[in-house]
């Protein structure tokens, strides 16, 4: 049991075993630290052989977790192609629980275990099913495109799926599809606005809020240029739009590595989750990240002790009803079927420093 490990397990074996992870986390974990994660990420990896089970870890996630036992690294588009054609009997969801969801959603014969059933999403949880057929309503014709940070229930009512990484696009072909020149993009209001500022398509949005994301703010940034006029300012679309207008790129989780991997910019400011900063630091020796970063505190609820219960317990395991789990699946397997943009969503921040306003419902 989890509650077991101590340095003691801290053996030789373990050290050389483990040699290549220590160098990729030892900026960011201490050696004392890496002695108690050392142990625990050795008897995850030999569970996950001996179960058949795989690990799909979120770019939030801590960076013992992000470097030693996450099999798939990605944000959630990524997660969830990755579920898609994963052939393990066992998916552990390193991330929140919309995500292992949708895992379940795309997997229902395989079991999805989520370490800490509490880890939750303010966007997720700011919207129901009943929401988006009284929405239908009063829209009657509109298609619904939903954000994947939504529950399953919401998601079979949704006419597709989207995620940071393809909302643009989502959101075109549903007009094309529909032959209409309005579509609702729901629950994030942020979002919604970062999209409608890149496409003629007009936008109907919910008042959803990342409760990470909504506190960044333009000031941030200016303080930071002016202390750093050399710092490249990278900003997630879950941010106000003030804030995307401000920063010099924009895009999802897996698109800012990627940014930062290839252009190894001198110095960075990640306006997200702390985690990707302490992940992405790897890749990029010579980059020196900024603040301000803020916690998501549902992400943090995961750690490498409950992932290992999750293993050895078999627990918690994540089930959705087959009736809405079939609508669900519609909605994700369109998203997935949608050809992958060539290359990661790159905001056209000249276009987005004009206000557009979204319908608000
Ligand atoms: P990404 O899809 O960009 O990884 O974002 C997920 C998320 O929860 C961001 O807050
Ligand atoms: Fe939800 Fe925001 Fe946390 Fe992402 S960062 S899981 S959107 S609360």
């Amino acid at each position: 049991m989890a509650d077991g490990f101590a340095r003691s397990d801290f053996t030789p074996k373990v050290e050389a075993e483990l040699a290549a992870t220590w160098d990729k986390v030892k900026g960011r974990v201490t050696p004392l630290e890496w002695q108690i994660h050392a142990p625990l990420i050795a008897r995850i990896n030999r569970l996950k052989r001996e179960k058949n089970a795989v690990i799909l870890a979120h770019n939030y996630m801590t960076p013992e977790i992000f470097h030693g036992v996450g099999d798939y690294v990605g944000d959630s588009l990524g997660l969830a192609r990755e579920a898609a054609r994963s052939d393990a009997k066992i998916i552990v969801q390193a991330g929140v629980h919309f995500m292992a969801e949708t895992s379940k959603v795309l997997c229902p014969d395989k079991t999805v275990l989520i370490p800490d059933l509490r880890a939750g999403c303010s966007l997720a949880s700011s919207i129901t099913g009943a929401d988006v057929r009284l929405i239908k309503q009063r829209y009657p014709g509109l298609p619904v495109v939903t954000y994947v940070n939504t529950t399953a229930d919401v998601k079979a009512e949704t006419d597709i799926c989207c995620t940071s990484a393809n909302a643009v696009q989502v959101v075109e072909w549903a007009a094309r599809e529909w032959g209409v020149d309005r579509v609702i993009l729901i629950p994030d209001e942020f979002l919604a606005r970062n999209v409608a500022a890149q496409t003629d398509i007009k936008i109907i949005a919910w008042q959803g809020r990342c409760e990470v994301h909504e506190r960044f703010n333009a000031q941030d940034i200016a303080d930071l240029r002016a202390a750093y006029p050399g710092a490249e300012v990278l900003a997630h679309p879950e941010c106000p739009e003030e804030v995307l207008a401000a920063s010099d790129f924009a895009g999802s989780t897996a698109a800012m590595i990627d940014y930062v991997v290839t252009r190894q910019p001198r110095q960075v400011v990640l306006l997200t989750e702390c985690s990707m900063a302490s992940n992405v630091a790897a890749d990029a020796p010579g980059t020196q990240f900024l603040g301000p970063c803020n916690l998501c505190p549902h992400m943090k609820r995961i750690s490498l002790e409950n992932i290992l219960e999750a293993l050895e317990k078999e627990q918690y395991e994540v089930t959705v009803d087959p009736a809405i789990a079939d609508r669900a699946r519609l909605a994700v397997q369109r998203m997935i079927d949608l050809p992958p943009p060539a290359t990661p969503a790159r905001y056209d921040l000249v276009k987005a420093r004009h206000h557009v306003d979204v319908e608000l419902i």
